[in-house]
C-alpha cells in the first residue's frame, strides 16, 4: 500500500471518530445516560423508559427516603382499594394517584389528615356539602363541629363561574377534595408527588403556595417576623431532614410554619391536623374561642416553650387576643350598618350585587383577618397598615355610603345592584 492511501486512510478514520464524538456530545445527556442496573431494579422495571421520558420524575423518586427503603414506583402507582388500573406495558396502573394511594402505608396519618381543617372543611369552603357522602360529611363534624354540614357552595362559585373554580379556589381547596375511591383530599400539596420528603414540607414556601396574599398574609407575615429573618439568615445552618421523632432544636432553632402547627420538636406530639394548637377561629369575620381553646392554646405554648421563656410567650398571646377583641368589635359595628340596611329594606337583592357589600367583604375578609393573623405571628406591619388602617378608612366609606343609600328612595339600592 502506498504511503499516500494509508495517509487517505487514517485521516478518514480519525474524521470519523470526531464525528462519532462530536454527534454524540450533541445528543441530550439523558438519552445517553441509560438507567442504572440498582436504579431499574428499585423502580420495579419503570424507571427503564420513564428515565428517558421524564428524567425529572425518576430523578426526584430516586432521591426520596422511598427509593431507600424499597418502596418502587408500582408501590404507589398500583389500584389502591377502589381504583381501577390499567393496562400499562406489562403493568396494571393508575394515573390518577389520591390519599388513598399513600394511606396504604401511612393509615395513622392519613386519620389525622381528614380530621383537619384541609380534608372535608377545605373543600366545603367552596363547594358545600356538594360532592362529599352522608358518612364523610358526619365523621367530619365529629371533629370540626359545623365545618361541613348544612353549608352551601360560596356565593363566588355561581358568580365567578366554573373557569375561575377550576383555575383558582379548587387549586388550594382541593387539598381536601373527595376522591372516586371514596378517600379525601390529597397529600402531594405538601410532600409533592416524588419527592415525598419531610424536608419540603418544613418550608414556609410549601405552605406558602396556598396561604398568601391579603385574605389569609401567612406568608408575608412570616417574613417580616423574626422567624421568617431568622430563618433565611440560617436556613443552611439548620437540619430539615431530621425524622419528624427525632427533630430537635438542635436541628431547627428557627421555627417555620410547620415547626408551630405540624412538627413535634424535642419529642412533642407530631401532627397532621394543625386544629390541635389553635384556640380561636381566626378566619371568621367575627372570631369566637374554640370549644376547646385552653387544650389547644396550651399545646401551642408548648412548642413556643422550646425555644422561649413563659413571660414572652404570654405576653404576645395577651396583646394578641387584645388585638382579636377591638378587630371584632370593630367588625361588629360595620355588620351592624349593614344589617340594618338590609333590615329597613334601603339595601336589597342577592350577596355581592351591591358595592356596598364589597366594602363590607373586604373589611373582614382581608383587613380584620390580616390584623388578627398578624398579632398572633409577629407581623407588625400587617396589624396595622394592611389591617387597622384599612379598617379605618373602610368603616368611614361604609357610613358614608349607608348615609347616601338611605337617602335614595326605596328600591334604588336594589335595582342599582341588578342584572346580576
Ligand atoms: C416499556 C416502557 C414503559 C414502561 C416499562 C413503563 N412505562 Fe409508563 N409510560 C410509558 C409511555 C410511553 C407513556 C406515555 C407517555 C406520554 O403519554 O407522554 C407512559 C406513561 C405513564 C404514566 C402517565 C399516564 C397518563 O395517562 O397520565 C404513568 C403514571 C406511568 N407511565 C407510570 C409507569 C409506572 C408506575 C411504570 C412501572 C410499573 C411504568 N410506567 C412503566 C412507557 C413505559
Ligand atoms: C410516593 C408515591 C409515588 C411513587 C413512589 C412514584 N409515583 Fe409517580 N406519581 C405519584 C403521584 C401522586 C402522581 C400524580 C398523579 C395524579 O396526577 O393524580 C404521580 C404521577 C406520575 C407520572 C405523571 C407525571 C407527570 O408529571 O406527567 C408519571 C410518569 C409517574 N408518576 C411515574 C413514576 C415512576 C416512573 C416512578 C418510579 C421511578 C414513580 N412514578 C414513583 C406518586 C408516586
Ligand atoms: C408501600 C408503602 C408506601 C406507600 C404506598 C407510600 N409510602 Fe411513604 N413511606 C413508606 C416508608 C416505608 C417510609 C419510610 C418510613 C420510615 O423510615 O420510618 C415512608 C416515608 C415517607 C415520608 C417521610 C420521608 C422523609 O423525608 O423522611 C413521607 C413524607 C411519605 N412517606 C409520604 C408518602 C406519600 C405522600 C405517599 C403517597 C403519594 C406515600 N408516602 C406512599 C412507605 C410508603
Ligand atoms: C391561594 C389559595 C386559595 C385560593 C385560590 C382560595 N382559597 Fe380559600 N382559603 C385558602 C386558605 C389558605 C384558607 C385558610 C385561611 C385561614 O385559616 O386563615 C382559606 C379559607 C377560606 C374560607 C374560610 C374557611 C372556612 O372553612 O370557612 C373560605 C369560605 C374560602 N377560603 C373560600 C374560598 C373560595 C370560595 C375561593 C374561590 C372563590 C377560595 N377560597 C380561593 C386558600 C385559598
Ligand atoms: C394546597 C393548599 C394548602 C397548602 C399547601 C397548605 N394549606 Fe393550610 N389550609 C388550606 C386551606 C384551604 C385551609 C382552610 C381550611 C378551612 O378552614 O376551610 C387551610 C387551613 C390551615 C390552617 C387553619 C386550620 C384551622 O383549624 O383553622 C392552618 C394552621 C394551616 N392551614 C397550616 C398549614 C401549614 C403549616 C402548611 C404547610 C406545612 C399548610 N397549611 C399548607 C390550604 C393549604
Ligand atoms: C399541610 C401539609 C401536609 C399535608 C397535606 C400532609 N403532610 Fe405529611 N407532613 C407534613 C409535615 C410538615 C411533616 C413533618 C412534620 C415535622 O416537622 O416533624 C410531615 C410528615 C410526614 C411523614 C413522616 C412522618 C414520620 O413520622 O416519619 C409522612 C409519612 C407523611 N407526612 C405522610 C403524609 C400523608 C400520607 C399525607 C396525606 C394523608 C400527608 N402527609 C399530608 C405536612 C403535610
Ligand atoms: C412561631 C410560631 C408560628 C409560626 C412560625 C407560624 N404560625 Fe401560624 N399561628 C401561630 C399562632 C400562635 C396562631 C394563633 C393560634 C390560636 O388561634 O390560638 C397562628 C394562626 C395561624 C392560622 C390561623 C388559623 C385560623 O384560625 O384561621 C393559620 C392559617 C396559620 N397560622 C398558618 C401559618 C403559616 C402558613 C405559617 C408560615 C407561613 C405560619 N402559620 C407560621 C403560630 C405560628
Ligand atoms: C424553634 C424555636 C422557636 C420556636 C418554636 C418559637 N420561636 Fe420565637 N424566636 C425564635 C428565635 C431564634 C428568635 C430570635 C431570637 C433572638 O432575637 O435572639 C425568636 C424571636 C421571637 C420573638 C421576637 C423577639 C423580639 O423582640 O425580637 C417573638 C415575639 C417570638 N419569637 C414569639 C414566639 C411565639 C409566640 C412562639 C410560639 C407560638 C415562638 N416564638 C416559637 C425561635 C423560636
Amino acid at each position: 500500500m502506498s504511503f499516500r492511501s494509508v495517509f487517505i486512510a487514517v485521516v478518514i478514520a480519525f474524521g470519523l471518530i470526531v464525528a462519532g464524538f462530536l454527534i454524540n456530545r450533541a445528543r441530550p445527556r439523558v438519552e445517553t445516560e441509560q438507567p442504572t442496573e440498582a436504579l431499574v431494579r428499585a423502580s420495579g422495571k419503570c424507571a427503564e423508559c420513564h428515565v428517558r421520558q421524564q428524567y425529572s420524575v425518576v430523578h426526584e423518586y430516586e432521591m426520596s427516603v422511598h427509593a431507600q427503603k424499597s418502596i418502587n414506583c408500582l408501590d404507589c402507582h398500583q389500584p389502591a382499594q377502589n381504583q381501577k388500573g390499567q393496562e400499562h406495558h406489562g403493568f396494571v396502573i393508575v394515573t390518577k394517584l389520591t390519599a388513598g394511594n399513600c394511606r396504604s402505608c401511612h393509615e395513622g396519618i392519613y386519620q389525622e389528615f381528614v380530621r383537619s381543617r384541609h380534608a372535608a372543611v377545605s373543600w366545603a369552603a367552596v363547594y358545600g356539602e356538594q360532592g362529599l357522602k352522608p358518612e364523610q360529611v358526619a365523621f367530619s363534624e365529629q371533629y370540626q363541629p359545623g365545618g361541613v354540614k348544612g353549608r352551601a357552595p360560596h356565593p363566588f362559585v355561581t358568580l365567578e363561574g366554573v373557569s375561575a373554580m377550576t383555575s383558582g379556589c379548587d387549586q388550594c381547596h382541593s387539598i381536601g377534595r373527595p376522591n372516586d375511591d371514596g378517600t379525601i383530599g390529597t397529600c402531594t400539596a405538601c410532600h409533592s408527588r416524588h419527592t415525598a420528603s419531610v424536608e419540603l414540607a418544613r418550608l414556609p414556601t410549601t405552605c406558602a403556595q396556598c396561604h398568601m396574599g391579603p385574605d389569609h398574609s401567612q406568608i408575608e407575615i412570616y417574613e417580616e417576623s423574626k422567624h421568617g429573618v431568622m430563618f433565611h439568615a440560617q436556613e443552611s445552618l439548620l437540619n430539615l431532614k431530621v425524622a419528624p421523632k427525632q427533630l430537635t432544636t438542635k436541628d431547627m432553632f428557627v421555627p417555620t410554619c410547620a415547626t408551630c402547627h405540624m412538627s413535634g420538636i424535642n419529642g412533642l406530639k407530631v401532627t397532621h391536623d394543625p386544629s390541635e394548637r389553635l384556640s380561636w377561629f381566626l378566619a371568621a369575620p367575627i372570631s369566637q374561642k374554640r370549644p376547646n381553646y385552653a387544650q389547644t392554646q396550651t399545646a401551642m405554648k408548648q412548642v413556643c416553650t422550646q425555644c422561649h421563656t413563659t413571660p414572652l410567650i404570654d405576653r404576645v398571646y395577651a396583646q394578641a387576643e387584645k388585638v382579636v377583641e377591638t378587630t371584632n368589635s370593630r367588625v361588629q359595628q360595620a355588620q351592624e350598618i349593614v344589617t340594618s340596611l338590609q333590615k329597613s329594606g334601603t339595601l336589597t337583592g342577592k350577596p355581592f350585587t351591591h358595592p356596598i357589600d364589597f366594602v363590607y367583604f373586604d373589611l373582614w375578609h382581608y383587613d380584620g383577618r390580616t390584623s388578627k393573623h398578624g398579632a398572633f405571628m409577629g407581623g407588625a406591619d400587617f396589624v396595622q397598615w394592611h389591617g387597622n388602617y384599612p379598617m379605618l378608612q373602610k368603616m368611614v366609606q361604609l357610613r358614608s355610603m349607608a348615609e347616601e343609600l338611605r337617602k335614595q328612595p326605596r328600591g334604588r339600592a336594589a335595582q342599582s345592584g341588578a342584572g346580576q
